[in-house]
């Protein structure tokens, strides 16, 4: 079942509302977190909402999904960047209690063992969000990877590196590998949230309608998964027959 919401806008006014309802609930709450492109405006409606209601963020604890192998923290194109300008410098969150995997560990296997064995130490991901690669990837789990994988280091496909070269600058490559929590690290949240929009990403939804669950598309996983929602707009819902379509136009845009 796919949960269509409008436009960007509005699937951006529901999940900021869910997060906010889940911190409030749970003050020490573990988040699984994306970056790209349709994480921006999600996090850019959580920001305002949570300014606006003083929600409380500090005791929040985060584990971003991945990272490129080769780009320092600080740079522009690292998603430890892209986490401070988008999220973590604009609320008051506990810079030590948020995690990305470091792109420049000098031992990149042990620091993967490290991070999946941190994110089950700290009791486990209660709510993951996601994104989803045009070729189905979550995370950087890219088609093949094995289901029962744990945080490794991916080699990007190509297709992902030209997806998202248009984050780089023109004379830039975008890094050949990445850091990225496995699937097993994904499925063990107990509740996730993959956001899909766009035209871009429709062809992405159908594949995963018309496959079983397969490791050739990453996401269909999620079928598995007792708690998993997609949350797509109606462009990317655009090749999805109607019957799996439902509307929850009752929560679409919140003032
Ligand atoms: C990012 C991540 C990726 C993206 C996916 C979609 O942390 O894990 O799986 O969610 O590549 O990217 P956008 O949103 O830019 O289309």
């Amino acid at each position: 079942m796919f949960l269509v919401f409008p436009d960007p806008r509005s699937i951006a006014h529901y999940v900021s509302q869910l997060l906010a309802d889940r911190i409030r609930a749970n003050p020490q709450i573990v988040l699984g977190l994306a970056t790209g492109g349709t994480m921006e405006p999600v996090y850019a409606r959580f920001i305002e909402l949570a300014t606006e209601n003083q929600l409380d963020v500090s005791q929040v604890r985060s584990f971003n999904l991945d990272e490129y192998v080769g780009l320092p923290a600080d740079h522009p194109q690292s998603y430890a960047a892209y986490m401070q300008t988008h999220l973590f410098s604009r609320l008051p969150f506990n810079p030590l209690h948020c995690h990305v995997p470091d792109g420049l560990a000098p031992d990149l296997d042990a620091h993967c063992h490290d991070y999946s064995m941190r994110i089950q130490q700290s009791g486990g991901i209660d709510l993951q969000l996601l994104g989803v690669g045009g070729n189905g990837h979550i995370g950087f789990n890219e088609p093949g990877t094995p289901f029962d994988s744990r945080c490794h280091v991916m080699t990007l496909s190509e297709r992902t590196r030209v997806d998202n070269s248009r984050f780089f600058a023109r004379d830039e490559l975008v890094p050949a590998k990445a850091i990225t929590m496995g699937l097993q690290d994904i499925m063990d949240a107990r509740e996730i949230i993959l956001i899909a929009t766009g035209p871009h990403k429709a062809s992405t939804l159908a594949k995963y309608y018309h496959n079983d669950v397969t490791e050739t598309v990453p996401f269909t996983i999620l079928k598995r998964h007792p708690r998993a929602r997609l949350i797509v707009d109606e462009q990317a819902a655009a090749r999805l027959p109607a019957h799996v379509c439902h509307y929850p136009e009752e929560l679409a845009v919140r003032p």
